[in-house]
């Protein structure tokens, strides 16, 4: 038996989210520029440097993987490397292997991410207005996304809705947003937006919607009950009495919960980051190259683990921007 991975401060870490690519096909205005500049496609970790980098964390006792980007599925043959994760489902080593997209690709792979074990996705999606939603994407189709929703749960994928709370953005579409989800039989999240990569301090707090007033708002339409459950990520949740429904908020600003965290993040290069918010880095890209056996690998990552930080540093509340990353979302995968 492999001990399992534990960081200074005795959590468990068990959850690796993986960024495949940090390439997307949206620009959406929290998170990038319209003409990002995007990592030199041969500085990337091959699909099967990838394959070699997750099964070392499965080894290691990594029971959750999550793939992300950028958008995951815009990465070339991706699915091959689906495919090969399965292996870890179908031995037991891993208990849930998912995905994080903006569903603009979904309809293409829907079944065969099923057929690969996946059970749940979640889509990141912050309006329901077609005009709007191709303002804050600027690249992206309503009709498109709402089609890969469609093919997924035709598949038999679970749907959880990642909505960023924003200001002027979709804060008038919380009953809306929320109707829409109960009728389609999907969970619905609600993140604050972190300052993550350049955007200009005013920018932030303008678009800042706490999830504390989200929260009083939707107490005033329904009947909200707290609930103690919880899926191994940063959410909470409460229930909707009237709909059934669960609605889950990750609170970085309103209500920490670094205290409980459970996960790194491995880039689609090779770096390690320890937390969303701080800029500790292991570079685990030339211990796999250098050496064919993954001793040194294994090394590399017990080590990375030892300097995860307690917490991220992100605050608002001195109506400023603190905490602030200069490091985009897409690179690191949310
Ligand atoms: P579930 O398995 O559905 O609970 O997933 P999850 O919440 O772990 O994953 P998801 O990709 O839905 O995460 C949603 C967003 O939560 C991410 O994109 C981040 O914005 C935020 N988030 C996840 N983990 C962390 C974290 O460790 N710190 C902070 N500050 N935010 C996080
Ligand atoms: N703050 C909060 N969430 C963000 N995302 C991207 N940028 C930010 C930000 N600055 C979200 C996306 C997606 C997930 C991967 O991260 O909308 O749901
Ligand atoms: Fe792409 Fe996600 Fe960033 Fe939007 S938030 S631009 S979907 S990586």
């Amino acid at each position: 038996m492999t001990a399992p991975l534990i960081d200074p401060f005795q959590r468990p870490i068990d959850y690796l989210r993986v960024s495949v690519t940090d390439r997307c096909d949206f620009r959406c205005v929290y998170c990038m520029s319209e003409d990002m500049t995007f990592l030199p496609k041969k500085d990337l970790l091959t699909l099967e440097e990838l394959d070699r980098m997750c099964s070392t964390f499965v080894k290691l006792g990594v029971q959750k993987l999550r793939i992300t980007g950028g958008e995951p599925l815009v990465r070339r043959n991706i699915m091959s490397f689906f495919r090969a994760m399965s292996r870890h489902l179908d031995s037991g080593a891993l208990k849930e292997l998912t995905l994080t997209t903006n569903g603009s690709q979904l309809h293409r792979f829907a079944d065969e991410l099923f057929d690969c074990g996946v059970r749940r996705v979640n889509i990141s999606l912050d309006t329901i207005d077609t005009e709007k939603f191709a303002k804050v994407t600027r690249w992206g189709k309503l009709d498109n996304v709402i089609r890969g929703i469609d093919a997924a749960q035709k598949a038999g994928l679970r749907v959880k809705i990642n909505a960023v709370a924003l200001k002027g953005v979709n804060d008038d579409e919380l009953l809306p947003i929320t109707q829409w989800c109960a009728e389609r039989d999907m969970d619905l999240t609600w993140i604050e937006v972190m300052p993550m990569g350049d955007m200009g301090e005013e920018d932030r707090l303008d678009q800042y919607w706490s999830l504390k007033d989200l929260q009083a708002d939707l107490e005033k339409n329904y009947t909200v009950t707290e609930l103690a459950e919880r899926t191994g990520g940063p959410a909470r949740y409460v229930r909707l009495e009237e709909t059934g429904q669960k609605i889950g908020f990750i609170t970085p600003l309103t209500h920490n919960f670094c205290e409980s965290c459970n996960r790194v993040r491995l880039t689609c290069t090779g770096e390690l980051y320890m937390c969303l918010g701080q800029e500790d880095m292991a570079d685990l890209r030339d211990p796999l190259r250098q050496h064919k056996d993954d001793d040194h690998l294994e090394t590399a990552i017990r080590d990375a683990i030892k300097l995860k930080p307690k917490g991220h540093d992100f605050d608002y509340s001195r109506q400023k921007v603190e905490g602030q990353m200069s490091r985009h979302m897409s690179h690191t995968g949310g």
